[in-house]
Formats: C-alpha cells, structure tokens, sequence
C-alpha cells in the first residue's frame, strides 16, 4: 500500500492524543520499538497537560502516527515521534513534527532537542530537514539493545528564519494537512 516514494496525495487530520486512540497508538508503539511505551506511560503523559503535547494523525478514522512534545521552561523535548509501518514516506511524520514544532513555539520554546538511535538513519534525516543538528552521543542510552543515542538540537525555533524553514516544509508536503487539535497555524 504505502511504500512508493511519490505516494498519491493524502489528506492527514492532526488531532490531540486522546484515551480512545491509545489502542491504536500502542499498536504502532509496539511494531516500531524495541521497548515500546506502556498503556499506563502514555495515561500519565496525557495527564501532564501543561508541560506536554500529543498529537495524533489520522488517514479517515485510522491513526496513522503519533508524536509527543515535552516542555521544560524555554526548552522542548520530543519525547516520542512514530508512523506505522504500512505508511512510511508519506510524509506523515513530516506532518506531525510540523505540529510539534508549531505547538514548541506557541509555548515559547527556543530550543527543540531529542534522541535518536545512531543507527537511524531515516528518522536523522527528517530531524536534520527541519534544522537539528547531532550535539553530541549519550553512550548505552537504549539499554534493550545496548545501542547509543545521537543527542539533537535544533536552536533558535523561535525566529523569523525558522518559521520560514517549517513554511518551506509544509509547502513541500503533497495532499493535505487539517489541523483539529486545540492550536491552530
Ligand atoms: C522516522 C519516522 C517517524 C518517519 O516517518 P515517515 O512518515 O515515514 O516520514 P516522512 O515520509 O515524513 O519522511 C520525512 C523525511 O525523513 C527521511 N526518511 C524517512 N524515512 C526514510 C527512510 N526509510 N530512509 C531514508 N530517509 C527517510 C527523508 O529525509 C524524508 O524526506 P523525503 O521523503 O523528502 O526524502 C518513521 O520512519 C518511523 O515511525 N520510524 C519508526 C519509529 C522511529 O524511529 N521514530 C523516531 C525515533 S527518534
């Protein structure tokens, strides 16, 4: 279904994780992770609402993908960003990490920062697309596999320049994309 590299154009609602979709949610979770987040993990980031975001994206009634923000004073951490397999390139967490970023910067974050497994190399290359750069490694991070972590910053999200690069993004995805969750851009 899903894994030519000029797909047909798509329209994806992004919508605010909610209870109902985590069964679904935990399905990608646990195709796509080593060690996949718990039912009761995603119930207690839900229920940090100040300090957190989750979106979902929807093709119809199916979520396709999901991803989460974490916000500590001007900082953002991208807790967690995943598609299910069968929609791979499709620009679905081009889409997601749009809404994440668009969501740090409504809440005033300057600085966006995540970890991603060295040797993923797929989900590196969307991170640098939207201006992270590797800082540095954290050694042994992924405990179940022993494997390290690229530590990612992208700085300066605040800014004139940066809202022009996610604009560029966001005029390169093919299809559409409705935003339903609570802010809009
Ligand atoms: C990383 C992930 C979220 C990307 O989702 P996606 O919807 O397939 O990504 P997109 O179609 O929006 O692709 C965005 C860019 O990422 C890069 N990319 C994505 N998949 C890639 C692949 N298999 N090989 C190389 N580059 C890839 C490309 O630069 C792509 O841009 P392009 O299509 O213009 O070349 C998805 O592969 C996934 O869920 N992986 C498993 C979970 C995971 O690794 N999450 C990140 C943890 S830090």
């Amino acid at each position: 279904m899903a894994t030519e590299r000029q797909p047909e154009p798509l329209t994806v609602h992004i919508v605010a994780m909610r209870r109902r979709y985590l069964r679904s949610v935990l399905n990608i979770e646990n195709q796509v992770y080593p060690r996949p987040w718990t039912m009761s993990l995603f119930l207690s980031e839900l229920g940090l609402r100040g300090t957190r975001a989750y979106f979902v994206a929807k093709v119809g009634r199916d979520v396709v993908g999901y991803a989460g923000l974490m916000v500590s004073v001007d900082e953002g951490h991208v807790t967690t960003i995943a598609v299910d397999p069968a929609w791979h390139r499709h620009q679905i967490g081009t889409r997601l990490l749009l809404a994440v970023s668009h969501e740090a910067i409504a809440r005033e974050v300057s600085a966006l920062t995540l970890e991603v497994r060295v040797s993923n190399t797929a989900a590196q290359a969307m991170y640098r697309r939207f201006g992270f750069t590797s800082v540095g490694v954290r050694k042994g991070y992924y405990a179940e596999t022993n494997e390290d972590a690229l530590v990612m910053w992208a700085r300066e999200v605040d800014t004139p320049a940066h809202a022009a690069l996610l604009g560029r993004i966001a005029e390169g995805i093919r299809g559409e994309t409705i935003n339903e969750s609570a802010r809009r851009w």
